[in-house]
């Protein structure tokens, strides 16, 4: 797969599923995904299609009930964080994987002044007396650019704007310098402005720590910006994966070029408006999925085939992978 060097973090054979009563949902189903140290790979696709679902699987947060991880590794430098204890995958979180998820407002305690909560990071995971911590986050803010953050560090979260408590919580995630860091939609609720500032921010910091980063998005000029590398997922599985410049001059896979279609101009809600209306149909629900591809419903280009058998991931031009049997063996 691309990527190239070592991975920090790498997810195998991934399989998350809950137990409705509809059905089995398929969330994730069967995901490879790896990142290497300072790269960022990112993951597209409409709603529903299981990118929340691989993040929290990742930091083993999925709901239990109804989720459960029903296969595969998730491999951090090498160690499998599937079998590991509840009490040792606390030490992980926030200290090697940390998360920025996608509403700053329920993430942040109201309760507590926003210095206070970074500051108990530097608390619980590096054992700092009270001062230091909060001098210690002071500096967080000013690096993740709040202004004058000796005063904001007394803030409460409502005393601040969405950018800035999403710059807050990027700080939170930060400040153990994880190894690895997933920001799911991390700009979706902030305007355009904002959003690209933060996409900056991650970048920088990305650089300045070395993390490397999973970044969860349905926003294809966020990810020609901050990614090198791509997937593509639809209901639950991963469609296509490349570098972000083969994926953007060769898109092989029909849903992928039914998003690239549907961005007119590459930034903001105008764009996402378009995202959702041009291809037509939805997402098969994930309790019971068609046979065969997934997408065929919804594809303009198929063949019998496509009812019959599930295309699987496959090599098509070097290091860029396609789930679509217009490019396999077929006959
Ligand atoms: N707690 C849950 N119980 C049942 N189904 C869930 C739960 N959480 C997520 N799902 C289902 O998993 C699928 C993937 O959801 P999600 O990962 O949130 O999608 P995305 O982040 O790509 O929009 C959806 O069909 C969703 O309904
Ligand atoms: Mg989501």
């Amino acid at each position: 797969m691309a990527g190239g060097m070592e991975p920090i973090l790498e997810v195998r054979g991934l399989r998350t599923n809950f137990e409705t009563e509809r059905g089995i949902v398929r969330a994730v189903d069967g995901v490879d995904l790896r990142v290497g140290a300072g790269r960022t790979v990112a993951v597209v696709g409409e709603s529903g299609c299981g990118k929340s679902v691989l993040a929290l699987s990742i930091l083993r947060l999925v709901p239990s009930p109804p989720g459960r991880i029903a296969g595969g590794e998730i491999l951090l430098n090498g160690r499998d964080l599937l079998v590991l204890s509840e009490e040792e995958m606390r030490k992980i979180r926030g200290r090697e994987i940390s998360m920025i998820f996608q509403e700053p407002m329920t993430s942040l305690n109201p309760v507590f002044r926003v210095g206070e909560q970074i500051a108990e990071v530097f608390r619980l995971h590096q054992g700092m007396d009270r001062r230091q911590a909060l001098a210690q986050s002071t500096e967080m803010l000013r690096m993740v650019g709040i202004p004058s953050p000796e005063k904001r560090v007394r803030d409460y979260p409502h005393q601040m704007s969405g950018g800035m408590r999403q710059r807050v919580m990027i700080a939170i995630a930060l400040a153990c310098r994880p190894r690895v860091m997933l920001a799911d939609e991390p700009t979706t609720a902030l305007d355009v402005t904002i959003q690209a500032q933060m996409i900056d921010l991650i970048a920088a910091l990305r650089a300045d720590t070395g993390a490397a980063v999973i970044l969860i998005t349905h926003d294809l000029g966020v990810v020609a910006e901050a990614a090198e590398t791509v997937a593509v997922m639809y209901a639950g599985q991963i469609v296509e994966h490349g570098s972000v410049r083969d994926l953007f001059s060769t898109p092989l896979h029909p849903y992928t070029l039914g998003l690239m279609n549907s961005v007119p101009s590459m930034k903001g809600p105008a764009g996402r408006e378009a995202f959702l209306k041009a291809i037509p149909g939805v997402v098969p629900p994930l309790y019971d999925l068609p046979t065969g591809c997934r997408f065929r419903d919804r594809c303009p280009d198929t063949f019998p085939l496509c009812r019959e058998r599930a295309p699987i991931l496959e090599e098509v031009a070097p290091d860029h992978l396609c789930r679509c049997w217009k490019y396999g063996e077929i006959g």
